[in-house]
């Protein structure tokens, strides 16, 4: 039996996971002793323009590109050889004014990107853009359609395909919008229809005799008769002619609170349901943008939709920023969050083209955060609060947040920040400002050269379980005259698409926020939204296409937590006690493998209570092995080679699995980036753990875990090698593998260690609205957990409370469009509590137990 024991205002069950056995637990929590207040701003959501989110996402427009204008390079690049490159200007994070040679595929390959012509039987139509006479200068663009033969019998159409297809829902009304013009010789109509992809007519109208020289609105609304989740939008020409169309919309009629330009219903409501405190808003590196010319402007995203010119998104595609910020600020307003704004700082991207404007130039810099805070809360008789009145909202905004920028750091970035703090308490004394951290911890390189800091904005991208080995992560932080707000987060290594470890590790991380809530009073997942059609970024919270959505089992998590959030931790203590006989935890296989390395390896050795159970014999059993990826051959001193190039080849000792064993081998680095990889636990040839010595381009060491094959997630910190591995000479690797511990040496020297992470968590606090005692509690493990709880100081328990458990069979189980409510929270009435009970809590599982006083 082993016994630990925390006092923390929370309670941490760590200890190995078991497989066979269960683990019993007791929980004891002192409704008497609160500690930290937990703020009701700890929960918030960040978008950013990515993956599709907001243009083909959560902004209900429904035709792309709608304004002609997404062939157009972001300003300050150009093409070279299929790829868009900044003006070469020096970058920030390079030494001697280096300059980045960063580049980006440039994805357009059509000069109208989603509209196509379909000119059938004896029809002849040409399609051209042109710059000549454009409805506005914001869309200088639009599309020229000679219509040189109009055959009755035929087609002469122009479609749009919508993101992925246009969800046409059957009895919805669409409004329908578009400007044309036409020469005096197109004297036809102008139908327009929604099409199922066969061609089936869903809905149309018909805009009669259209001539008009000069630019005109045309609306009508369509009422699809049939749903087709993958319908196109079609516009027909009967006569000849020359039309040119330009800012073409299509919008349902149903969206979120019924907004015109509004948000797409059903993902609206997910972020609703969320409750968030507050919203980030638009970014992320899209802020910061590819390069300073192309970088958003919240100017150009006000009044009316077709005089905003749009914005790149670094993340390879145009928004038309038809969810600008007023459909931000109105969308905070409507789901009662506050807004928290981010504003380029005069930098654009470190991983782009990492320009940072001269301080002689930040003023006007300066001056648009200025007017961007005074369009959202000015009086309506300010120069900006009037434009706020005039473009519908006489009231002010919730905006209560700004942030300097995304993701800088350092001195440099300090001083920039210590100028748009002052001229924005000058003026907005109340508006609370965040400081960008980088990525990662927050830095006393960066915070030491602030004068002044509301909010430190810490981003945390993690592996599967790190939360569960770092839980003392914000512990260990120094208090000082900051709050900190973790404005990125989420477990998005090593986790699939998104599943239940990762959830389960997003919870921990909660956990550890809550437990530190002196410190941190405001958090937000990243990414939120990804059009599963164009995915950016590994691991979203909520997935849709054109018709459908889910959420991922995080999204789940946090509501769990947010919607039990408690007023006040209460000081809580744990024992936990392990079943006298711990099984094996890294039993498995042994393999060899490398990454993008020519490596060579031989007398390998398993060596278990001292005796040699496995010796490698290459030359006269090369068939002990199987060589799986790579390509492997045996050297005439009886070593095993792989010479491909690439990531990872493997090699599998065949029929042999070990519990606890020691494994010794020579490995001899020949050419590449890395040197050697000694997997572990080997469950199949995609599913192991390793020892990487010589990661990271041959300058650490590290654990890793591998799933699906592919999925490389480091279970350790990357650890400095002593020294670089040299080619050309043979080292002693030994790993030896315990019960819980596995340890990889060099030459005989440590170079890492990596034990079994906590598997058990658990909080609790107390809800001042009712008197109820939240107890959080994540199982991780495999098997189920017998916890005894034990509640002192407080009287009157009720013997009846509230359970939700949100749990799955395994940890790889994921939500997805064939199953979205696979894994979602179950709620029951529980009985049988008292100041001292019992409570088993399933495998991988969150549970929320509302403990009630009568
Ligand atoms: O959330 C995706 C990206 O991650 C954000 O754009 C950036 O701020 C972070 O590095």
């Amino acid at each position: 039996m082993i016994k630990r024991t925390w006092f923390l205002f929370s309670t941490v069950l760590l200890f190995a996971q078991i497989i066979t056995a269960q683990e019993k637990a007791t929980i004891s929590i002192d409704a008497a002793k609160t500690g930290a207040r937990i703020a009701p701003t700890l929960h918030g959501i960040f978008f950013e323009e990515i993956s599709h989110a907001g243009e083909g996402g959560i902004y209900a427009e429904l035709i792309q590109n709608r304004g002609f204008e997404e062939n157009r390079l972001p300003a300050g690049t150009s093409l070279v050889d299929g790829f868009i490159v900044p003006e070469r200007t020096p970058h920030f994070s390079m030494p001697n004014n280096g300059v980045s040679d960063w580049k980006m595929e440039w994805p357009v390959k059509s000069q109208w990107p989603a509209w196509s012509m379909n000119a059938t039987g004896k029809s002849v139509v040409n399609l051209s853009l042109t710059k000549a006479d454009p409805l506005n200068s914001a869309t200088p663009q639009s599309l020229q359609i000679d219509i040189q033969q109009a055959d009755p019998n035929g087609k002469a159409d122009v479609a749009n395909e919508g993101f992925w297809g246009i969800n046409a829902i059957s009895g919805d009304e669409y409004y329908f919008n578009f400007y044309a013009r036409s020469d005096e010789r197109y004297m036809g109509n102008i139908t327009v229809s929604l099409q199922s992809s066969n061609g089936n007519v869903l809905a149309t109208y018909k805009f009669e005799k259209t001539n008009s020289k000069i630019w005109k609105k045309y609306s009508c609304t369509l009422k699809p008769v049939k749903t087709d989740p993958k319908a196109k939008f079609v516009l027909s020409f009967d006569n000849t002619g020359t039309v040119w169309i330009d800012f073409v919309s299509l919008f349902p009629a149903k969206t979120f609170k019924d907004r015109p330009n509004g948000l797409r219903n059903d993902l609206a409501q997910y972020i609703a349901d969320l409750k968030p405190a507050f919203i980030r808003w638009p970014g992320g590196c899209f802020v910061e943008g590819i390069n300073i010319q192309s970088a958003p402007d919240w100017r150009n995203t006000i009044g009316p939709v077709e005089k905003r010119p749009g914005t790149y998104s670094p993340w390879g595609y145009w928004t038309s920023d038809g969810f600008g910020y007023d459909e931000y600020l109105q969308f905070c307003e409507d789901i009662h969050s506050s807004a928290l704004y981010v504003f380029n700082a005069g930098v654009s991207c470190d991983f782009r083209s990492g320009t940072f404007i001269k301080d002689e130039d930040l003023r006007p810099y300066i001056q648009n955060a200025l007017d961007a805070i005074e369009y959202a809360i000015g009086p309506a008789d300010s120069k900006w609060g009037k434009i706020r009145v005039t473009n519908g909202h006489p009231k002010p905004y919730p905006l209560k947040y700004v942030e300097v920028g995304n993701e800088q750091q350092g001195p440099r970035y300090a001083s920039r920040y210590n100028r748009f703090y002052t001229a924005i308490k000058d003026k907005f004394p109340g508006i609370q400002i965040m400081a960008s951290m980088g990525i990662g911890d927050v830095n006393k390189y960066t915070l030491d050269s602030m004068r002044r800091v509301d909010y430190a904005d810490e981003h945390a991208y993690k592996s599967a379980f790190w939360s569960m080995n770092n839980y003392d992560h914000f512990d260990k932080y120094k208090r000082g005259n900051y709050e900190m707000y973790v404005g990125e987060y989420a477990t998005n290594n090593g986790v699939g698409s998104g599943n239940m470890i990762a959830a389960l590790s997003d919870a921990v991380y909660i956990f550890g926020m809550e437990r530190n809530s002196d410190l941190i009073k405001m958090s937000s997942y990243a990414p939120l939204l990804v059009n599963t059609n164009d995915v950016d970024w590994p691991v979203n919270l909520i997935n849709f296409d054109a018709s459908k959505s889910f959420a991922r089992i995080s999204y789940y998590a946090i509501k769990m937590l947010n919607d039990n959030r408690a007023d006040v931790n209460l000081s809580t203590a744990a024992t936990v006690t392990h079943p006298a006989v711990k099984q094996p935890k890294f039993g498995g296989g042994i393999g060899l493998s490398t990454w993008d390395t020519k490596t060579e390896y031989k007398d390998i050795e398993v060596i278990q209570n001292g005796n040699v159970v496995y010796k490698s014999d290459f030359i006269n059993q090369p068939g002990d092995w199987q060589l799986l990826r790579g390509k492997w051959n045996v050297t005439s001193d009886s070593s095993l080679a792989q010479t491909a190039e690439g990531a990872q080849q493997f090699a599998l000792l065949k029929n042999k699995t070990f519990d606890t064993y020691t494994l010794k081998l020579k490995g001899r680095k020949i050419d590449g980036y890395n040197a050697f990889i000694i997997p572990f636990a080997v469950k199949d040839s995609n599913t192991f753990l390793r020892a990487h010595i010589g990661s990271w381009v041959n300058q650490n060491s590290v654990f890793e875990s591998v799933t699906n094959g592919y999925d490389v997630a480091d279970i350790t910190g990357q650890k400095k090698l002593p020294a670089k591995i040299e080619k050309g000479k043979w080292y002693d690797i030994r790993v030896e593998v315990g019960i819980d511990t596995v340890k990889c040496y060099l030459d005989d020297t440590l170079l890492m260690s990596y034990s079994e992470p906590a598997k058990v968590f658990a909080i609790s606090g107390k809800d001042e609205r009712n008197g109820d005692i939240i107890l959080k509690v994540v199982n991780a493990t495999s098997t189920p957990v017998e916890a005894g709880i034990e509640i002192s100081n407080l009287y009157n328990i009720a013997s009846n409370g509230e359970l939700i458990t949100l749990s799955a069979s395994s940890p790889g189980a994921e939500n997805s469009y064939e199953t979205p409510k696979k894994t979602v929270p179950l709620s029951e009435k529980i009985d049988g509590i008292s100041s001292k009970f019992k409570r088993i809590f399933p495998p991988y599982s969150l549970s929320i137990l509302r403990i009630k006083q009568h």
